[in-house]
């Protein structure tokens, strides 16, 4: 077993940063991360990282945009606090040695992004997150933090209260890939999941293959609830035929949508009257397809996005790399060419529930960046915000987590918080098939110590993963079609009632065959198709909580679009989802939005672009 203060699962830049802060207020931490951590999925980050810099820029202003593009499903105190800062986090960055792109007098560049009402998106190229990536990792160099990389983390050690409120975390059971071990890592303080998003539930998504909701899934398990799930970004430009991100800093920059009648649509067709190409992501996503649903698309699929006009010059200066993805990915020379894009799959705006300092509602477990959900973005996420937030809160998580802060927390977690019960109309059962349920039996408290619990744990590991290589049955890679198919298929931008219940008898269907998935490599080293099978399981978690919340959520806000439901219904459903474990049979129930902020009290206001 191995034993540290805090452990930080995940090392993006969000675990980076949390490790960097619980290290500076004295504790042990170490990371333990199924990747290299210069390969985690941050590295994928383009267009940039928003903060108030400019002397006529603000944080209010900032809070006000992240407020209104999230549809008012934000919390306030979650998004204040960000918004203050993000400016200190990207001065951080810029001591630290980030490579940011700047003007001539020196000073650090910002574009316009979406949803912005000032230009605050600062960048390094179009490969910010690549930079951040590096940035924060040689600081974990320097600080000597351990890093155990290459360890999958398949299951929390997690007491088992009937209360989840009531339970603790003390650890983590983590697969060595190149070894075989598996082992408990002990952590005395906490452990912060960083596991990123879950982009491998849909089959079109700018996510890396990593991205499988791992954090999400463990901490819902262990009884964490989900809120807020079925707010999922589409960004507006990938490339068709991979999913590859094409950055929204084209747009920035001054890049153009055109539909097969070369009309500039966004306009033309009163889609965003002020803002165009620069409205928030979910108006875009939204008009490209109906421009495709209507006949204006390209080969019935997708739109054009120019940037030509902008000249080499500029191109090169600020979007280098988008001009390599357009070339290597799809053959097209964006110097020469318009760029093919269409929706994709790029963001989870909810996650594991957790409070402004990152804590969820079992103690010790704290979960930061994608996987996670303080109600920042609600109901759409504005690009270049991503980030900031896992700069903002890896920080907050990582101080806390070291016993740093003292103060409270207003966003109440857990079922204690619980306002309302909900229901869905589902069309099948929902929750558990077998009988892993994610917490340790502690016999009514009678286990020890917390290392015993510990040591259960990972028991219980090495005897689900010697069943899953040892017996006979089927591969993994079916079940995980089946549901990015149906979630691509049924649970895309627009949603309709029926789609989304073919889409739960799918994920259902999926339940029970993963009941016979066996992994078909008998090594007990390098198995990456036992990782693989593990990660299917967490993806089939994921895509019901995301379906469950969209089919019970009767109206249209943000990225969720209901074609039953046209419009935004505060009167009824100004409220975030919660969809908790208990036990394998999931609950549904709803908790108030808070709108009351450090300073003003959110009015919600009708949102356009
Ligand atoms: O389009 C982009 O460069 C992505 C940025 C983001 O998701 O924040």
């Amino acid at each position: 077993m191995y034993e540290h203060d805090v452990i930080v699962v995940g090392a993006g830049g969000a675990g980076l940063r949390a490790a960097i802060a619980a290290h500076e207020n004295g504790a042990d931490v170490a990371l333990v991360t199924k990747l290299h951590p210069v390969r985690s999925h941050t590295g994928a980050a383009e267009g940039g990282i928003n903060a108030a810099l400019h002397p006529e820029d603000s944080w209010d202003l900032h809070a006000y945009d992240t407020m209104k593009g999230s549809d008012y499903l934000g919390d306030a105190p979650a998004i204040d606090a960000f918004a203050k800062t993000a400016p200190e986090e990207v001065i951080q960055l810029e001591h630290w040695g980030m490579p940011f792109s700047r003007e001539e007098d020196g000073t650090v560049s910002q574009r316009p992004f979406g949803g912005l009402s000032h230009p605050r998106t600062t960048y390094a190229g179009a490969e910010t997150g690549h930079h951040l990536l590096h940035t924060m990792y040689e600081q974990v160099v320097k600080r000597g933090i351990e890093v155990y990389d290459e360890w999958y983390v398949s299951r929390l050690a997690v007491t088992d209260e009937d209360d989840p409120g009531s339970r603790t975390c003390h650890g983590v059971v983590a697969y060595e890939i190149a070894t075989g071990e598996i082992s408990g890592f002990y952590a005395s303080e906490g452990v912060i999941l960083a596991t990123g998003g879950l982009g491998e539930v849909f089959d079109h998504t700018t996510n890396a293959i990593s991205c499988t909701g791992d954090g999400q899934a463990m901490a819902f398990r262990a009884g964490a609830p989900m809120e807020d799930m079925e707010f999922v970004q589409f960004h507006p430009t990938t490339l068709p035929s991979t999913g590859v991100l094409i950055s929204e800093g084209v747009r920035g920059e001054g890049g153009i949508l055109y539909n097969s009648e070369e009309e500039r649509f966004m306009f033309e067709y009163g889609y965003a009257n002020n803002e165009g190409e620069l409205a928030s992501r979910d108006v875009v996503s939204r008009a490209e397809l109906t421009e495709v649903n209507e006949g204006r698309g390209i080969e019935d699929e997708y739109v054009h996005l120019d940037m030509r006009h902008l000249g080499e010059e500029r191109i090169l200066d600020r979007l280098e790399n988008i001009l390599h993805l357009a070339e290597d990915f799809e053959g097209v020379d964006g110097l020469d060419d318009p760029m093919p894009v269409k929706p994709g799959q790029h963001y989870q705006m909810g996650g594991i529930e957790v409070d402004e300092h990152g804590e969820s509602c079992i103690d010790g477990l704290y979960a930061v960046g994608e996987c996670a959900c303080y109600s920042l973005h609600g109901a759409n996420r504005l690009g270049g915000n991503a980030l900031p937030e896992l700069m903002v809160f890896g920080a907050r998580a990582g101080r806390h987590a070291a016993g740093a802060v003292d103060e409270e927390a207003k966003v109440p977690t857990g079922p204690s918080a619980k306002s309302e019960e909900g229901g869905v109309d589902s069309p099948v059962g929902l929750g558990q098939v077998g009988d892993d349920s994610g917490v340790v039996a502690t016999d009514g408290g009678a286990l020890a110590t917390p290392q015993d619990v510990l040591e259960r744990a990972a028991e219980a590991e090495r005897e689900r993963i010697e069943t899953l290589i040892d017996r006979d049955g089927i591969n993994h890679a079916d079940v995980r079609a089946l549901v990015q198919e149906t979630m691509t298929d049924n649970v895309n931008v627009f949603r309709e009632e029926g789609k989304l219940k073919q889409a739960l008898r799918d994920i259902r269907k999926a339940r029970k065959l993963y009941q016979d998935v066996a992994v078909r490599d008998p090594s007990r080293t390098y198995n990456t198709d036992l990782v693989h099978t593990i990660e299917t399981g967490n993806i089939i978690d994921c895509a019901e909580a995301i379906t469950v919340g969209a089919l019970a959520r009767e109206e249209f806000r943000g990225a969720h679009w209901r074609k039953q439901y046209q419009e935004r219904d505060d009167e009824n459903w100004l409220k975030h989802t919660l969809y908790a474990w208990n036990g394998g049979s999931p609950e549904l129930y709803y908790k108030p939005v808070i709108l009351e902020g450090h300073e003003e009290t959110y009015e919600p206001k009708e949102r356009s672009y």
